[in-house]
């Protein structure tokens, strides 16, 4: 059964709700971060949910925050740990297990970090409109799905619920964050995203692009990777075995999801109930990345 909602009672105060996910208040320094299953295509949430999404996002996230610092010793991320709180009623207690992480609170910078290393999506639409992505002057020649040279940082405003991102320049991200704290986002942004491709790529995978938000810890003043991380809600995975230069590729993430709504006049419709089969091939997408990526199946993982 999927998840689509979470009910803690009184014991936690719920402090937002995402597309995807339920923050809770632990303590003043402590939030319970709560993947549900419920999935989002071009920035609508689907009716019903994909059963265990949750637990293969919040899973794959805690496999990256323990990787990641071990490759980037400066490295700080907001996770804590896995572990349920005592404070959660009981009868909530199984269905937080292996979806639930306890985080640290931060005050998150209002800005997408993301990072492309290959061209596809919005930038190889733009790309071949104007040889541009976000302002970014590119070789020309550059085919469907090519590596870049080297990734570049393209960051976008973070919208509120219901509104779209939208591209925005690292000038732009500067003044919004201070240039300081910009400089410092995209540089880990960038060599984050590095280590992960590098690691995802022996495993045979390809991320051709990927999200990071970040969050200030005003005590030490560190800029600290937040959120989830590298997982197929924030990130684009091919598998490197179909990889092919100049078309499309086959994808783990919601392309499939996608691709069924726009062929069924569904996309950017409100409401919308995805059929049977549309539930299992997306779950089975999202399990096939995790186990191809951690070399866990998720069964053996939970
Ligand atoms: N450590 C943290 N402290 C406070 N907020 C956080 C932290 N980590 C992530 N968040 C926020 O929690 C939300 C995650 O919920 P999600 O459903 O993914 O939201 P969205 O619809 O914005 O993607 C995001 O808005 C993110 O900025
Ligand atoms: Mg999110």
């Amino acid at each position: 059964m999927a998840y689509t909602s979470t009910d803690l009672g009184p014991s936690l105060p719920l402090l937002a709700s995402g597309k995807v996910r339920e923050l809770y208040e632990v303590d003043s320094k402590t939030l319970l971060f709560v993947a549900s299953d419920r999935i989002s295509a071009y920035d609508v949430i689907m009716k019903n949910g994909v059963p265990n999404k949750g637990k293969v996002l919040t899973l794959m996230t805690a496999f990256w925050f323990d990787y990641l610092p071990k490759q980037i010793p400066d490295l700080k991320t907001h996770f804590l740990g896995l572990k349920v709180p005592g404070t959660v009623p009981i009868q909530a207690k199984t269905q937080l297990h292996n979806r639930s992480m306890l985080v640290r609170r931060l005050k998150i910078f209002p800005i997408e970090a993301i990072v492309r290393g290959y061209i596809t999506g919005s930038a190889w639409s733009s790309y071949k409109k104007t040889g541009e992505v976000n302002g970014l002057k590119l070789p020309e020649g550059l085919q469907e799905s090519q590596e870049f040279p080297q990734p570049i940082y393209t960051p976008s405003t973070k919208a509120e619920l219901g509104q779209h991102d939208e591209n925005i320049s690292v000038e732009r991200a500067a003044e919004i964050v201070g240039a300081k704290y910009a400089k410092r986002i995209e540089e880990l942004a960038l060599r984050i995203y590095s280590v992960a491709k590098e690691y995802a790529k022996q495993q045979g995978i390809i991320i051709a692009d990927t999200k990071f938000e970040f969050g200030l810890d005003e005590e030490t003043d560190d800029v600290v990777l937040v959120d989830e991380v590298l997982t197929p809600d924030s990130s684009r995975f091919w598998s490197a075995k179909t990889y092919e230069l100049g078309r499309s590729q086959e994808s783990f993430d919601k392309q499939y999801l996608r691709d069924w709504l726009t062929s069924n006049g569904l996309k950017g419709k409100e409401d919308v109930e995805m059929t049977e089969e549309v539930i299992q091939n997306t779950a089975s997408k999202y399990t096939e990345a995790f186990q191809i990526l951690t070399g866990q199946t998720l069964d053996g993982a939970v």
